[in-house]
């Protein structure tokens, strides 16, 4: 993801792995703000940003131009504009979720995660806010508290943000009545109670007047707190993650040279010297730290933030995606953990899904095997769920498809966090925080069993696979599997046929067929056909399996070359003039409910070994499938006489 800060308003670029210098090497402040546009969010960041006198006079003269055009607050500027004409500019052409904005006072520098504002707020905040210090909850005087009040303050008390700023907007449009503001913060101190922040300052704003942001109004004698930039100024934040277990996810590996073996990354914690033994996280390889290598020479140490290459005493395994560690408190090496999700999809979570789990710098399938519950972000209690919708946040265990080191979010918001992404659209579709590993994967341990797949096969003369057979209701894969199997069986090829109608009869006919439901009923299927695999056969797979991602998670499953996907490729009106069953005609008068290919979706294979049908009959159909599994060798050549070969 790329990530780049603008200093002031929008001059420079920096990577977010560069690290902030802050001016006067004050400590820098990260903070996010939590607010929908109509708060005044933009208008909040364009303020703060001009009583700093970050906005360049050339802008600034745009800025007054463009208020007096498009404005909406009179002769006054509109610091919304300004904002969003950054934001216009941002949306040119580089792709980025977060925008760090830096300014620095004489007493401090700031770093503000802005989000654009008309973006789903969650995804936003989700990834702007996990290396914040603080957050600013903006809320607007007369509309007071509202759902997503709630819901931002929840997820920022998840995502371990312990500072927090209520501000209430607008108040100039309430007459600056201080029992507006009174009733606000005594309704949020009751809710906020739940959620552990270590501080929390209300504040009445007026962004669009500047009131209590740089100074202290005269409007509100009542107030006695700091106006905003002071508290801002002052608040003590620090949290010292140099003095936690090291971890540093390894970027890439520098090798320019035979003699020079460097890994890359930003510590996310602790600290490093020369000498310090270190691990492998998943591996559990052990050597020594050599060098802390950075392009302004070898460093004594190192910590948390810092962007460095390590060189090891040792040649040991370590590639991008490992995490290096301390031996002395290593993370949890787990294949299933219980994490909470903040959904950020209009595509609903669907368990058993495969998922791309982003943690650190490593990426694998992941799917969600249970969803636990669901948070009521008003009453922060919890509900129960099976899935989760847009903007929900839930708590789900999930499994990996290999051993991942992790820790929990709370001990480490670098090794404890992830994002997952539709594997399908590429889109990111949930944040999600570690709770903890499930010890389950690791006490159930593999057996070794004498007969071996592989002895299996060679007793049958034939290479396992699986021929999965997708396409409409009534395409015509269940004749064409049955024909081909008939076939099969008389050369003496060893196979098995699941069919959809058949299974759901028995070990699947507890699946209805929702999105949720097929994505079930085809990872079960799925393991049914590997465990046959292994048995040695080839297996017929005929299911209408809608959804790319579920085809290609038993792909992944089975044995490499061992999945031949095959696409019977009948037109839809072909299929619903055929209707062999009379489900179409059920299905378009409304009587049947998630029909494929009426009011659901068929997401046709982009790369399938076969395609079928196309005004083919069923015989060359499965001709064409006899003439794929000679020349891949699936199967041997059958002759007259009675003998195996080639
Ligand atoms: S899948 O989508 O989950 O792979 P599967 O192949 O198991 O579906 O089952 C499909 C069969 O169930 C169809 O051939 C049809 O006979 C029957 N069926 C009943 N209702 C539906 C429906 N709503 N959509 C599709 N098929 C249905």
């Amino acid at each position: 993801m790329g990530e780049r800060v603008e200093v002031g308003a929008g001059i420079g670029v920096l990577a977010r792995d560069e690290g902030i210098a802050s001016p006067r090497n004050l400590p820098t402040l990260r903070f996010l703000t939590c607010g929908s546009v109509d708060d005044g969010k933009s208008t909040l960041i364009g303020r703060l940003l001009y009583d700093q006198q970050l906005i360049l006079d050339d802008q600034l003269a745009a800025l007054e131009r463009d208020s007096k055009k498009h404005g909406t607050v009179g002769k006054d500027i509109d610091f919304a504009l300004l904002v969003d004409g950054l934001e216009a500019e941002r949306e040119q052409g580089i792709t980025i979720d977060v925008a760090y904005r830096a300014f620095s006072t004489a007493r401090r520098s700031f770093i503000v995660a802005d989000t654009p504002g008309h973006e789903q707020y969650t995804r936003n905040m989700a990834t702007g806010a996990s290396n914040c210090d603080l957050a600013i909850l903006l809320v607007d005087a007369r509309k007071g508290l509202l759902a997503q009040t709630h819901r931002h303050a929840a997820i920022v008390s998840l995502l371990g943000i312990r500072h927090v700023v209520l501000a209430v907007n607008k108040f100039d449009l309430v007459d600056y009545d201080q029992a507006v503001f009174d009733k606000i913060v005594a309704e949020f101190g009751v809710f906020a109670a739940k959620l552990g922040f270590v501080t929390l300052q209300p504040i009445p704003i007026s962004a669009r007047f500047g009131e209590n942001i740089s100074d202290k109004s005269d409007r509100t004698p009542w107030y006695l707190g700091p106006p905003l930039i002071d508290y801002l100024e002052t608040i003590e934040v620090e949290e010292d993650l140099s003095g936690r277990p090291f971890r540093m996810p390894v970027q890439a590996v520098n090798r320019p040279h035979l003699d020079f073996r460097g890994f890359c990354g930003t510590i996310a914690s602790g600290t490093i010297r020369p000498g310090d033994p270190v691990t492998v996280a998943v591996s559990g390889r052990a050597s020594h730290v050599a060098r802390i290598v950075t392009a302004d020479g070898d460093l004594p140490s190192a910590g948390a933030g810092d962007a460095v290459t390590l060189t090891l005493a040792d040649e040991i395994d370590v590639g991008r995606g490992d995490i290096l560690v301390t031996p002395q408190a290593r993370p949890e090496v787990v294949d299933q953990f219980a994490a909470t999700l903040i959904w950020m999809s209009d595509e609903t979570l669907l368990p058993g899904r495969s998922y791309l789990m982003k943690i650190g710098t490593r990426s694998l399938p992941v799917s969600v095997t249970s969803v636990k519950y669901r948070l009521d972000v008003t009453s922060l209690g919890e509900l129960p769920a099976k899935s989760l919708a847009l903007n929900e946040v839930g708590c789900c265990n999930l499994a990996a498809t290999a051993p991942i080191a992790l820790d929990p979010y709370k001990e480490n918001r670098t090794t404890g966090a992830f994002i997952l992404i539709d594997r399908y659209t590429n889109a990111t579709v949930a944040a999600g925080l570690i709770a903890y590993g499930l010890r389950r994967a690791t006490n159930v341990h593999v057996q070794d069993l004498t007969i071996t797949r592989e002895a299996r096969a060679r007793l049958k003369h034939q290479t396992p696979t699986v021929l999965w057979f997708t396409g409409l209701s009534g395409s015509g894969k269940s004749t064409i599997a049955n024909l081909l199997e008939t076939q099969l069986h008389s050369r003496g090829v060893h196979t098995i046929l699941l069919d959809g109608d058949n299974i759901r009869h028995g070990l699947n006919k507890d699946l209805s067929f929702t999105e949720a439901d097929r994505v079930e009923n085809i990872r079960r299927i799925g393991e049914v056909a590997k465990l046959m695999t292994d048995a040695g056969l080839i297996v017929l797979c005929a299911f209408i399996s809608p959804f790319a991602a579920d085809r290609r998670m038993v792909r992944e499953l089975v044995h490499e070359g061992e999945f031949v996907e095959i696409f019977v490729d009948t037109p839809l009106e072909d299929c619903i003039a055929r209707d062999s069953k009379g489900l179409y005609k059920k299905a378009l008068a409304g009587e049947i409910k998630n029909f494929t290919g009426i009011d659901q979706v068929y997401e046709p294979p982009e790369k399938p070994e076969l395609i079928l049908g196309r005004g083919a009959t069923p015989a060359q159909s499965a001709a064409q499938v006899i003439t794929y599994l000679l020349a891949h060798q699936h199967i041997e050549r059958f002759d007259d006489s009675g003998d195996w070969s080639i």
